[in-house]
């Protein structure tokens, strides 16, 4: 099938290269030159796990380009994606003015029908808005389908070839039956494609994300009960989700949830609902809870230092927002940083994917080491804030000779507190004993 994808995001990419894996003819449009440049030549302009792969394959075999021509894209594809983005406006909701602006151009420029898809996440009632602002554009017959993504950062690849669902709000056959069509190929396993209203599909991606920010928060909250009361959350955790009503999954406790979806989505959610008069009282908590919950280990960081930190050097490992990945949006190593800083420490960080990104927006307010041991290098203490895998079992000799003080906080619960009370450290954790 023929394909244009508007906007080449982490979304939209991810998009645009894995429809082309299944033998689509992909074109993407991007208003940025120099990026459409650097993808012509080859380079994936963001960091995902095996994009580069499938996405070098699919330039190669002509099926995915770039464009800066928005009309070139919109001749070449019968279902147009909106990747674009959705920033966060002042007050909460969703700026949608690149999504309504692109619309425009197609009202104006589409001389054939078009399945017209909302990839981005977006307000209910926003299909709605495409709709007619194309629609004043033009007499072609097209459809507006809502098809949001339910893609994870470090796993989008994964996520989009082999999706739990997909969910499709579509009142138009012909363009249910096109939108079925292309995705079939990733639904073999018997995965469904849920058809419901465009609306029905708007809110299912603010639910599913809010209703995850939720799980998160609440296991926040009972970690920080655990410690008030002398209870393990990580024995709550297990004994909660072998419950099959609650699964497994997302019931880490740690300092907060962060990226870029579920604090914005979370918000977006509260806004319209608010517009709409209803009130969403629990997403207010949620909201509040893990706002604390980024800046949990500060006031035990300030304890051990008996409540002066000026001059200490704290090492830090981890800055993505989480694993796999080099977003630091709404990461909660910023807010600790800038907790820090303000109480007068010094930081040295290590990151193995993001410190790129913390040094654009700190240039030499913290210094960053180039492996995580030299990262604690003669520093006071160590505070643990994503959970890379190389984090996991590092050689607590090597540790212990680089630190001045056997001490340890971890946001992110990645070691035993039996094991680390063997290796002779302090551990201070998230709703465990402090060893
Ligand atoms: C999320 C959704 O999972 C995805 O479906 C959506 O479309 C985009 O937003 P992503 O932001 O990439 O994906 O990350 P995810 O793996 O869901 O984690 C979100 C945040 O929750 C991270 O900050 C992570 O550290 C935190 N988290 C997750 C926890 O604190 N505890 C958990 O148990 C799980």
């Amino acid at each position: 099938m023929k394909i244009t994808v508007v906007g080449t995001g982490y979304v939209g990419l991810v998009t645009g290269t894995c429809l082309a894996e299944t033998g689509n003819e992909v074109v993407c449009v991007d208003i940025d030159a120099a990026k459409v440049a650097r993808m012509q030549a080859g380079e994936v302009p963001i960091y995902e796990p095996h994009l580069d792969v499938i996405f070098e394959r699919n330039i190669s075999a002509g099926r995915l380009t770039f464009t800066t021509s928005l009309q070139d894209g919109l001749d070449h594809g019968e279902i147009i994606f909106l990747a674009l983005p959705t920033p966060e406006d002042e007050d909460g909701s969703a700026d949608l003015s690149y999504v309504l602006g692109v619309a425009q151009e197609i009202g104006k420029y589409i001389t054939s029908y078009k399945v017209i898809v909302d990839k981005s996440t977006v307000p209910v009632g926003t299909a709605e808005k495409v709709r007619e602002t194309i629609a004043q554009h033009t007499s072609q017959a097209f459809d507006v389908v809502s098809n949001p993504e339910f893609l994870r950062e470090g796993f989008a690849v994964d996520d989009f070839l082999k999706p739990e669902r997909i969910v499709v709000g579509s009142s138009s056959e012909r363009a249910t039956a096109l939108m079925e069509k292309l995705y079939k190929p990733f639904v073999r396993s018997g995965n469904p494609i849920i058809i419901m209203d465009e609306k029905s599909a708007e809110l299912t991606k603010y639910a599913s994300n809010s209703f995850l920010a939720a799980k998160i928060t609440f296991m926040n909250e009972v970690a920080n009960y655990c410690e008030l009361v002398g209870a393990d959350v990580d024995m709550v955790r297990r004994g909660m989700g072998t419950d099959s009503r609650i699964g497994k999954r997302f019931l880490f406790p740690g300092i907060g949830y962060g990226g870029s979806c579920f604090p914005k989505d979370v918000k977006a959610l509260q806004k319209s609902g608010r517009d709409s008069g209803y009130d969403f009282k629990m997403l207010d908590a949620v909201i509040d809870i893990n706002n604390d919950q980024k800046v949990k280990l500060i006031p035990k960081i300030e304890k051990y230092f008996n409540g002066d930190l000026s001059g200490k050097t704290i090492a830090l490992w981890g800055l993505a927002f989480k694993p796999e990945t080099d977003d630091i949006r709404e990461a909660p190593s910023l807010y600790m940083i800038e907790a820090l800083l303000k109480k007068g420490a010094k930081i040295v960080a290590f990151d193995p994917e993001a410190m790129d990104n913390v040094k654009a927006k700190y240039q030499d307010k913290i210094s960053f080491a180039s492996d995580m041991y030299g990262a604690t290098d003669g520093a006071d203490a160590l505070v643990i804030s994503t959970e890379w895998s190389i984090f996991r079992t590092p050689n607590f000799k090597k540790l212990s000779d680089n630190l001045k003080n056997k001490i340890i906080f971890d946001g992110r619960n990645l070691y035993d507190v039996n094991d680390m009370v063997n290796e002779g450290f302090r551990y201070i954790s998230i709703g465990r004993r402090e060893a």
